[in-house]
């Protein structure tokens, strides 16, 4: 098995995820979060949450279904798309970019009729019947709302950015005018993906958190830019180069400012979550990849299975969105500041947490000597933060483990239980969801409060009072 069907197949069966509909054969694209998966995603948006409402943001939540006079004032209506080819014989479709890609062929064209040419000068067919693709055309990635009783089309909306930017007046009454001000959304975005992927990478539904941060465009919000670690960055001239980004963007290689300092965020989140920052870099688009809204994109790409993949886009949106909506509205989107009026601009950290989830699956797994598999979840992202495990189920052990774990959830702690088969077993199960501490109650318990509690990745025992553990709230997530 591959790493990726060893990912794959954990997860399913210790119920992380699995694919959606699978009692009728299942449907592409669509995943569900099973049990332990739906902790670990509300783990890692918690984590999100967390480091942005640190830096003062504010969060909405506004709907997925989207009126199509919008997402023509967005540009996605027009400019959405996919460039697609259909092979004429067995009707399987394919993503242009993803198949020259897999061909090797580097800087792909960006037109319908460019990808044409290339599909002729490399005699490109199609991998289920053979036949030569001709053709190709805009596909727009958008999922239409059918009967719907308006008089206009009602999308499901592809990013969550859209409800943030249609409230920008409000909300920045809101936040009585001040700036930089930044808005956060964390919700479900829909793309009909031409070719979605095994696993969660590529899914027609899935989870994003974005935020838009508005700002004067002639004050300098960000002149500080925290000094963070190093990473590869590759800009768009596709020179790989080491350096922390606070560096890159002092020499000029990252332009503007706010994308530096969301950059490092970023990193910093991504890191918290269990990311390995070794298999994290920034890429900055080419011209052709910008999307329709976008002036500059830096991607954090994680690597995962041997493909590095985009987890988060940092993207300079300018005042694209505000002055596009300011058009069709014809609400007056520009503000004004110390008697200066302008329309605020905007970078876009938008996050993909079914990317961030996979990776943080991939870079924490790995096997002991014996072959057992672990999960080196970080605390503050793992389904549980202990289990308590009796050592006998008689003698009042058991009941003692019962009130232990009672007394950890009342602090907080996301605990399970486990009294079935012997203690060895019991920690593999354990270790293989990723749980960092087991605690275990046994004669000595009864006679004195204290229990042998045992870390995950060194596998150490202690032996700890229960009040200490007891005293700190949620301690082994803080820790
Ligand atoms: N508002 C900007 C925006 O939507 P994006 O780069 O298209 O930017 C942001 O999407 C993040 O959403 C990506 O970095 C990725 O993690 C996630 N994402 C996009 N399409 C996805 C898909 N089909 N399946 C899973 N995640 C996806």
């Amino acid at each position: 098995m591959s790493s990726f069907e060893e990912i794959i197949e954990l997860a399913k069966r210790r119920g992380f995820f699995w694919q959606s509909f699978s009692l009728y054969g299942g449907l592409n694209g669509f995943y569900d979060y099973a049990p332990l998966g739906s902790l670990l995603k509300d783990n890692i948006i918690s984590v999100w949450k967390r480091f942005y409402m640190d830096a003062g943001a504010i969060f909405i939540d506004t709907p997925v279904v989207t009126p199509e006079f919008v997402l023509k004032a967005s540009g996605h209506l027009d400019k959405f798309a996919d460039i697609a080819s259909e092979c004429p014989k067995c009707h399987a479709k394919y993503k242009l970019e993803n198949l020259v890609e897999s061909l090797g062929i580097k800087n792909p064209p960006s037109t319908p009729e460019g990808y044409i040419d290339l599909l002729k000068e490399n005699n490109v067919k199609c991998a289920v019947c053979g036949t030569r693709l001709i053709d190709a055309y805009q596909f727009n990635l958008m999922f239409r709302v059918t009967n719907n009783s308006e008089a206009f089309g009602l999308y499901l909306r592809p990013e969550t950015a859209q409800g943030i930017m249609i409230n920008f007046k409000l909300l920045n009454n809101f936040y009585r005018g001040k700036f930089p001000m930044a808005v956060a959304q964390v919700g479900k975005s829909f793309r009909n993906e031409i070719s979605p992927r095994q696993g969660l990478i590529r899914m027609r539904e899935f989870n994003q958190g974005e935020v838009e941060v508005f700002f004067d465009p002639d004050h300098e919000e960000w002149d500080e830019i925290p000094e963070g670690d190093k990473f590869t960055l590759v800009p768009n001239s596709g020179d790989e180069i080491s350096s922390s980004v606070r560096d890159a963007h002092r020499s000029g290689l990252i332009k503007n400012a706010g994308l530096a300092y969301f950059m490092n965020l970023t990193a910093m989140i991504l890191i918290r979550c269990g990311v390995d920052g070794k298999r994290l870099r920034f890429r900055q688009h080419r011209k052709n990849e910008l999307a329709h809204y976008s002036s500059d994109c830096w991607d954090a790409e994680v690597l995962i299975d041997s493909d590095w993949i985009e987890a988060v886009g940092i993207s300079d949106r300018g005042d694209y969105d505000l002055t596009r909506h300011q058009e069709f509205s014809g609400e007056n989107m520009s503000v004004t500041v110390d008697g200066r009026t302008f329309i605020p601009r905007v970078v876009e950290p938008a996050a993909g947490f079914d990317r961030i989830l996979t990776a943080v699956l991939f870079h924490s797994y790995y096997t002991r000597d014996n072959g057992n598999r672990v999960l080196g979840l970080a605390c503050d992202v793992a389904p549980y933060s202990a289990c308590v495990l009796p050592l006998m189920k008689k003698d009042g052990i058991s009941e003692k483990a019962k009130d232990l774990l009672v007394k950890l959830a009342a602090h907080n702690h996301s605990v399970v239980y486990d009294e079935s088969g012997s203690i060895g077993r019991r920690y593999a199960r354990q270790d293989e969801i990723g749980t960092p501490y087991c605690i275990t109650v046994d004669y000595q318990t009864l006679e004195d409060d204290t229990v042998t509690v045992r870390e995950r990745d060194s596998t150490k025992q202690i032996r700890m009072r229960i009040d200490d553990i007891l005293m700190h709230d949620n301690s082994f997530r803080n820790d």
